[in-house]
C-alpha cells in the first residue's frame, strides 16, 4: 500500500492513504464485509441496496464491499467503486472480476480513481450512495464529502453513512504493546485533525446535506482477529514513523507482540453509527 504521506481533504493533491493493503488486511476487509451483510440487511434494504439498484461505493478500498454490494443488487443491478488510492483501485478491479468470474449473476461494475468530494461521477447518477469508514480520515472535509454524496443519487435515492465513534475502542487480551499501538494511533488521527467521534454526527451531516435521515443505528462491533489480522493501526505503521510518533524499535517490538498472540483470545470492541438518508424526491413524484 502506499507509504506516501496522506493528504486527502487538501485541495488539489491527489489523496493518498495510510493504511497499507497486505493480504492480512484484505482478508480483514473481507470479514468486515461479510458481517456488514449479516448485520445491516434490514438498513441496507432501507437504502435501496436491492435487486436492479446503481450503486457507488465511494472510498471502496480493495472491494470487498463492492463485490458485497454487487451481489445483493444481482445481474440487473451496477456497482461503480470510487477510491483516491491507485493501489486500492487495482485491488478492487481484480477482486470485483474475480467474484464475476466466479458468479456471473453478481451485477456489472467498474472501478475509478476518484476523490470522495469529487468522484466525477455524474450527477443524479445512482440510487444509492455508499460511504464507509472514509470520514473517519477525513477531518474537515466531512460535510463537503457528503454534500458531494447527496448531489450524485437521483431524487428519491438514498446515502449510507457509516463510521465509527474511535473513542469507545477497547480490546480485551491484547497486551500493553497492541495497545500502546492502538493508542498511538488514535493519537495520529487526532493530530491529523481527524475527529475520532465522527459517526456521531453522520446524521447532522446527512440534514446539511438537504437529506432527511430515514435510519439511524448504533451498535457495538465486537471482532475477534483472525491469525495474521492485525488490523488498521498496524496497516498504518509507516505514517506513525513519518509523522515521528514511532521508531523502528517500537515497530520491532509491536511486531513481536502481534507475532505472539494468541489471536483467538483477542477481543476488540467499537462503537458504529450508520445513517440512511433520503435525497427529496422531486415535487410530482413524492405526491
Ligand atoms: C478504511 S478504508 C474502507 C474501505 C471500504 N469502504 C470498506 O468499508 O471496506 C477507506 C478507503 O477510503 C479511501 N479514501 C479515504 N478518503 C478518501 C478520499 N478523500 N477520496 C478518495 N478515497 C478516499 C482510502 O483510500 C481507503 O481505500
Amino acid at each position: 500500500m502506499t507509504t506516501s504521506p496522506t493528504t486527502w481533504p487538501g485541495e488539489g493533491a491527489r489523496p493518498t492513504y495510510a493504511l497499507r493493503l497486505s493480504d492480512d488486511e484484505q482478508a480483514r476487509y473481507r470479514m468486515m464485509a461479510d458481517r456488514a451483510r449479516a448485520e445491516e440487511g434490514e438498513l441496507w434494504a432501507a437504502a435501496g441496496l436491492a435487486d436492479g439498484a446503481r450503486v457507488a461505493d465511494v472510498g471502496c478500498g480493495p472491494g470487498a464491499m463492492l463485490v458485497a454490494l454487487a451481489d445483493v443488487v444481482g445481474p440487473t443491478g451496477h456497482v461503480v467503486g470510487i477510491d483516491g488510492d491507485p493501489e486500492a483501485v487495482v485491488a478492487a478491479r481484480s477482486a470485483l472480476a474475480a467474484a464475476r468470474a466466479a458468479d456471473p449473476r453478481i451485477a456489472t461494475g467498474e472501478v475509478h480513481e476518484g476523490r470522495a468530494d469529487s468522484t466525477g461521477l455524474p450527477p443524479a447518477s445512482v440510487d444509492t450512495a455508499v460511504l464507509r469508514h472514509v470520514l473517519a480520515h477525513n477531518g474537515g472535509a466531512e460535510q463537503r464529502i457528503v454534500d458531494h454524496l447527496a448531489a450524485l443519487v437521483r431524487p428519491g435515492g438514498h446515502v449510507y453513512l457509516l463510521d465509527v465513534d474511535l473513542t469507545t475502542a477497547s480490546s480485551t487480551g491484547a497486551g500493553p504493546d497492541v495497545e500502546e499501538l492502538a493508542n498511538r494511533y488514535r493519537r495520529w488521527h487526532q493530530n491529523r485533525g481527524n475527529d475520532p467521534r465522527v459517526g456521531r454526527r453522520l446524521p447532522d451531516l446527512a440534514r446539511t446535506a438537504g437529506m432527511t435521515v430515514t435510519r439511524h443505528r448504533c451498535w457495538t462491533l465486537r471482532m475477534g482477529f483472525g491469525r495474521g489480522m492485525r488490523g488498521p493501526a498496524w496497516a498504518a505503521r509507516d505514517e506513525l514513523v513519518r509523522a515521528g510518533m514511532a521508531t523502528a524499535a517500537d515497530l520491532a517490538r509491536w511486531d513481536a507482540a502481534f507475532t505472539a498472540l494468541d489471536t483467538g483470545r483477542v477481543a476488540f470492541t467499537l462503537a458504529v453509527v450508520a445513517v440512511v438518508g433520503r435525497r427529496p424526491a422531486l415535487p410530482e413524484e413524492s405526491s
